[in-house]
């Protein structure tokens, strides 16, 4: 399986922080948002990765990350995407990275505290389609900013609305994302949405509807540090108090 971490945008919610270098390069308690993502990906076992990134502060990603070596990483690629056109846009740079295989997509700004191997485990043994990741969140506000599955009395997914003024469960849609090949007929289909981008949403939608879309639900802490200058500073705190609790890794 190959990993793609989404490291570009406008991260225009993060101004003026995000004048003068890149959001996902920003620190998370000691080190680059950016090498959580790398960390998780590569504690589950996913060691071929591309970087997409973009704008005026991508040459620092080179600087942070080198050859990724460093990193535990066996084989790291980068992209450049030219403009912020959204997270399904930048998924279709990576097209010929992934060449066919299965990947997991990670946008660089969330967090998670657990490992997430279990996840990659089941996508492997999941025959076709995709795989979300689900987050209980319980501030119905917050949800507004993200995406929201509906769900079925039996807990399947009915479709998931993107930035829901009503949110239809109490869940939110992770920027963990699994796809087998497939994804990539689906991104030439899609339509810029009322802000303007290919959201991955549409494309999370598309295999809800033919069926072939699975779901788990994340344990223990999850963030997005991107979604404001709250969230950041809510997930530096978590990330803290963790590493000062156990001494070790913030995340595992
Ligand atoms: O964090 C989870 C949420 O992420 C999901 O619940 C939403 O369904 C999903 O649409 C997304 O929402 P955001 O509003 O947080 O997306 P944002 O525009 O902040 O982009 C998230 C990351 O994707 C960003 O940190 C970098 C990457 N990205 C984004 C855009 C627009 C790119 O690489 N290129 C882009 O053009």
């Amino acid at each position: 399986m190959k990993g793609v971490i989404l490291a570009g945008g406008a991260g225009t919610r993060m101004h003026p922080l995000t004048r003068i270098t890149n959001k996902h390069l920003l620190p998370i308690y000691d080190r680059p948002m950016v090498t959580y993502a790398v960390e998780s990906m590569v504690g589950a076992g996913v060691e071929q990765i591309m970087v997409v990134t973009g704008g005026i502060h991508a040459g620092e990603f080179f600087r942070l990350l080198g050859n990724g070596e460093d990193y535990g990483i066996d084989q790291l690629f980068y992209a450049y995407q030219e403009r912020p056109g959204g997270i399904a846009e930048a998924l279709g740079l990576a097209e010929r990275f992934v060449g066919g295989d299965r990947v997991l997509v990670m946008l660089a700004d969330n967090i998670v505290e657990q490992s997430i191997r279990p996840l990659v485990e089941r996508f492997a043994a999941q025959e076709r389609g995709a795989r979300i990741v689900l987050a209980s969140v319980d501030d119905r506000e917050h949800l507004r900013h993200l995406g929201v599955p509906e769900l079925d009395g039996s807990g399947r997914l009915v479709r998931i609305v993107e930035k829901p003024a009503e949110p239809p469960s109490a869940f939110a849609v992770t920027g963990l994302y699994f796809y087998d090949a497939s994804v990539f007929e689906v991104l030439p289909t899609l339509r810029p949405s009322g802000r303007g981008e290919l959201e991955i949403t549409d494309v999370n939608n598309w295999f809800i509807d033919r069926g072939t879309m699975e779901l788990d639900v994340l344990e223990g802490f999850w963030g997005d540090a991107g979604e404001s200058i709250d969230a950041y500073y809510e997930v530096n705190d978590f990330v803290r108090s963790r590493r000062h609790r156990s001494g070790g890794s913030a995340t595992s």
